[in-house]
């Protein structure tokens, strides 16, 4: 399983990358603004310093929302590293820029997932990532595993590459669940990801082990 931040704070990315086990970040236009990341020069040059922090795939939101805005928009973004990955929201004409995207061999992430038949659209246009929204989906009362476990189904029947990037992650049993199902990626927080590390027989342990040692003569 490949584990994403879902941030666009270069602090916390740093963070995460140093534990030496992220794959990859996802941004969103509203992480970005959270950063007060604002005009266009400013925007490409953070993802561009996001690229060159991480290894592997960060995600850049187009924010057009007409076919011709969204290759326009998408184009520019790939241009800027080989490590973008173009999000695209799930919306028609969204859908028709997967598929120009995929055919000209430029990754794509469909964003703002919430059924199966979405996933299964995305998956056909040819994205690299589909992104269901676990998180809202609990909010409204819809267990957004269930989705994950459904869509990982779909795409098993018919061997679809899209990789399944379980989004909206708000904490750390939402990780182990979609590990569990069969995700191929999750995005989510720093405090989801270093909550996997807890658990007090390590910390009790790790004690008695230290107080132990004190009476070890070495
Ligand atoms: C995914 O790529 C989105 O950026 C993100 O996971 C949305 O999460 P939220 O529902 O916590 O805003």
């Amino acid at each position: 399983m490949k584990f994403f931040i879902d941030t666009a704070n270069l602090d916390q990315i740093k963070e995460a990358q140093s534990l030496g086990v992220l794959d990859g970040v996802t941004t969103n236009p509203s992480l970005m603004s959270k950063e007060g990341i604002t005009g266009k020069e400013n925007i490409m040059h953070h993802y561009r310093s996001i690229c060159e922090v991480v290894d592997g795939d960060v995600s850049a939101e187009v924010i057009g929302t007409s076919f011709d805005d969204m290759v326009k928009e998408g184009e520019e973004l790939a241009a800027l590293h080989s490590q973008i990955v173009v999000k695209i929201p799930m919306i028609k004409d969204g859908i028709k820029a997967i598929k120009y995207f995929s055919d000209k061999g430029i990754k794509t992430n469909c964003t703002l997932v919430f059924s199966i038949g979405q996933a299964l659209l995305a998956a056909k246009a040819g994205a690299a990532y589909v992104s269901p929204f676990i998180g809202r989906l609990d909010d409204i009362s819809t267990d957004g595993l269930v989705l994950i476990d459904d869509i990982r189904r779909v795409y098993d029947n018919y061997g679809f590459k899209t990789e399944i990037l379980a989004a909206s992650v708000r904490h750390t049993m939402h990780i182990v669940n979609c590990a569990k199902i069969g995700a191929d990626v999750m995005t989510g927080p720093l405090s989801a990801i270093e909550g996997l590390l807890k658990h007090p027989l390590t910390d009790n342990g790790l004690k008695k082990f230290l107080e132990d040692a004190q009476l070890m003569e070495v």
